[in-house]
């Protein structure tokens, strides 16, 4: 693991896109994984005012809310199509389907496109009890793309997003932890006093499912990049 230290989001989402532009410049990124939430908000503006071409790069993101239609201004789709790809080309996007019939059928059409797309770098936020995409403490290191039930600690955290609390939704499909493990290059950010117990448990608790993000230490390559705050228990 790779810790890097910035003073805040804006500098942490330069030193970050800096990394994944040398990665595109050098020829090795066709998928690049992606998260939603306020973490990523700012290096997808950095990436939208960057030149570099994302043209035939395709993207995978790590959720979506179950019940929530693309079109839903409270759906990772939205907030995709909002943030970067109406303002940034790239060769085609796939998020799972919040309105998908058939739950087990989706989870498996989701792992296809990830066979057909192995993703080079990906891009995760971390919640402020270790989750990584959804995959709450307890989720299985074996867990692959699943329908997940969100904890109280995530909806409550979700809903600042939503207009009424009941409105957040209690169920999400997630990329699965070894659907996140098999990124070949991972950049985790993470900004704010709120994820500094969370930090510390990754980068020094033990590997364990009470926190998701431990099953980092076991990856090969992976950056961490966190402002002062969010490494004030490091
Ligand atoms: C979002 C995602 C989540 C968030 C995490 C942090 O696609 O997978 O794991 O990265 O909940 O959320 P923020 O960035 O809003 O603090």
């Amino acid at each position: 693991m790779q810790l890097i230290q910035v003073k805040d989001k804006l500098e942490g989402s330069i030193k970050g896109l800096e990394i994944i532009e040398n990665e595109i410049k050098a020829g090795r990124v066709n998928t690049l994984g992606l998260a939603t939430g306020s973490t990523p908000e700012t290096l997808y503006a950095e990436m939208i005012k960057s030149d570099v071409d994302t043209a035939e790069i395709t993207t995978v993101n790590l959720d979506e809310y179950v019940g929530l239609a693309a079109d839903d201004p409270n759906s990772y789709h939205y907030y995709m199509n909002q943030l970067l790809f109406s303002k940034k080309a790239f060769k085609e996007s796939f998020l799972p389907n919040g309105l998908a019939k058939d739950a087990a059928a989706e989870c498996a059409r989701y792992e296809e496109i990830l066979a057909a797309h192995p993703v080079d770098i990906q891009i995760l936020g971390i919640g402020t009890n270790g989750h990584i995409g959804f995959n709450e403490p307890g989720t299985p290191f074996d867990s692959l793309t699943h329908k997940v039930e969100l904890t109280e600690s995530t909806r409550e955290a979700n809903k600042r997003f939503f207009e009424r609390e009941e409105d957040v939704p209690t169920h999400a499909y997630s990329m699965g932890i070894k659907s996140i493990m098999n990124a070949k290059k991972i950049i985790l950010f993470a900004f704010g006093e709120n994820k500094a117990e969370a930090i510390k448990e990754t980068i020094k608790g033990s590997v364990d499912v009470k926190c998701p993000a431990s099953a980092l230490q076991n990856h090969p390559d992976v950056t961490i990049i966190v402002d002062e705050e969010a490494a004030s228990l490091l």
